[in-house]
């Protein structure tokens, strides 16, 4: 099948993982027989330097016409300095969602068996560990009116949220259960905030359709240390989109790094696939980043586009990669050499590709030296 995908690198480690995703959408396209077009585009403070703007108009363009959009990260430390910038290369990202109607975000986190000795948190704790956070992403706190006030002594945010859109969201938030362990847990400040009670009466509502699914609801408060004490607990999460944000963030201490992360962003005609994390500007072009949340979002894509048997074949490379130890600094265990960005990207496409040879050294092609034995 042939598809076109709308490539947004973005700023710091963006156009690094990224890269390592398009070699393992590179390997799909040859052993399964796609083809997939990429379209790069500029978003962040890469565009703001060449255009002027966040997210061109061209962006928006490529990306509306796009069968899938992977975008890598934006954000660089010159605009996080300086409070005053009017121009910032988050508003690229924050556009792009509410423009494209991108208002459901899903990002799993698992703890892999491998890695649990990494996490900080004990093994008992994590074993087993399978969520998904359902997060709102076009509405609330993020997109309500914001200002300064003249003399800069005060400043607001308004945060609002309407019936419609808590139940779209939630909706599919639901339906993911009905396939999983079948419980949701809205997250929210309902003994503060009006917006968390309106969202507790229209889940309440919604759930009614859904007598399968077993409803839970947890102040974010109580929830940020029931994630940490027993995240066994939880199989969906459904919040708003603050919460959303910072509950998906604590989420990767299960996994042992932000650098695992993958998500999804979907509205009603596309969707987007990017790793949680940020720009990492600290490790921009040294070649250390962890490519696999960027990879995971890639297998993710691929499930959205239908292919199934793809999506496993890259989610399997992966699994792969972390047995053998062909692991970036951020996973790597006690004993082990990190592996570079590209090393682990050219890992995963050449299983891929030798998936069905059992007669590969794998542990060769962690050298770049690939080799039938
Ligand atoms: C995320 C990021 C973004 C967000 C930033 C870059 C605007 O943290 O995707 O989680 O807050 O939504
Ligand atoms: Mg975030």
């Amino acid at each position: 099948m042939k598809f076109t995908i709308a490539v947004l690198p973005g700023d710091g480690i963006g156009p690094e993982v990224t890269n390592q995703a398009i070699k393992a959408l590179e390997a799909v396209a040859d052993v399964y027989d796609h083809v997939f077009i990429f379209k790069e585009a500029k978003m962040g403070a890469c565009a703001i330097e060449k255009t002027g703007s966040p997210l061109p108009d061209k962006t928006i363009e490529i990306c509306r016409k796009a069968d899938a959009i992977l975008f890598g990260a934006v954000g660089d430390p010159k605009y996080d300095n300086n409070p005053s910038a009017k121009v910032r290369p988050e508003q690229g990202l924050l556009r792009l969602r509410k423009e494209l109607g991108l208002y459901c975000n899903v990002r799993p986190v698992k703890a892999y068996s491998k890695l649990i000795k990494n996490s900080p948190l004990k093994r008992e704790v994590i074993t087993g560990v399978d969520i998904v956070v359902f997060r709102e992403l076009t509405g609330g706190i993020y997109f309500g009116n914001k200002e300064l006030s003249e003399n800069q002594k005060s400043a607001f945010d308004v945060c609002t949220y309407s019936v419609e859109e808590i139940t779209r969201v939630t909706h599919l938030a639901f339906k993911a259960a009905q396939d999983r362990k079948k419980k949701v847990t809205l997250v929210d400040k309902a003994n503060v905030l009006e917006t968390s009670r309106l969202w507790r009466k229209t889940v309440t509502e919604v759930a009614k359709e859904y007598k399968d699914i077993e409803l839970e609801f947890l102040f974010i408060d109580n929830a940020v240390i029931q994630l940490i004490l027993n995240p066994k607990q939880f199989d969906v999460i459904l919040s708003e989109n603050l919460f959303g944000d910072i509950l998906s963030d604590q989420s990767s201490a299960i996994g042992g790094s932000i650098g695992l992360l993958a998500s999804s962003s979907v509205g009603k005609k596309n969707a987007l696939f990017e790793p949680i994390h940020g720009s990492f500007p600290q490790a921009t072009g040294k070649n250390i980043a962890n490519p696999l949340a960027s990879i995971l979002s890639a297998a993710m894509m691929l499930e959205h586009l239908g292919l199934q048997e793809e999506a496993d074949a890259v989610r399997r490379g992966v699994e792969k990669s972390l047995d053998l130890g062909i692991t970036t600094e951020d996973i790597k265990g006690k004993n082990q050499y990190a592996a570079a960005t590209s090393k682990v990207g050219d890992f995963i496409s050449d299983y891929i590709m030798n998936q069905e040879d059992s007669n590969i050294n794998f542990q060769n092609i962690h050298m770049g030296q690939s080799t039938i034995i």
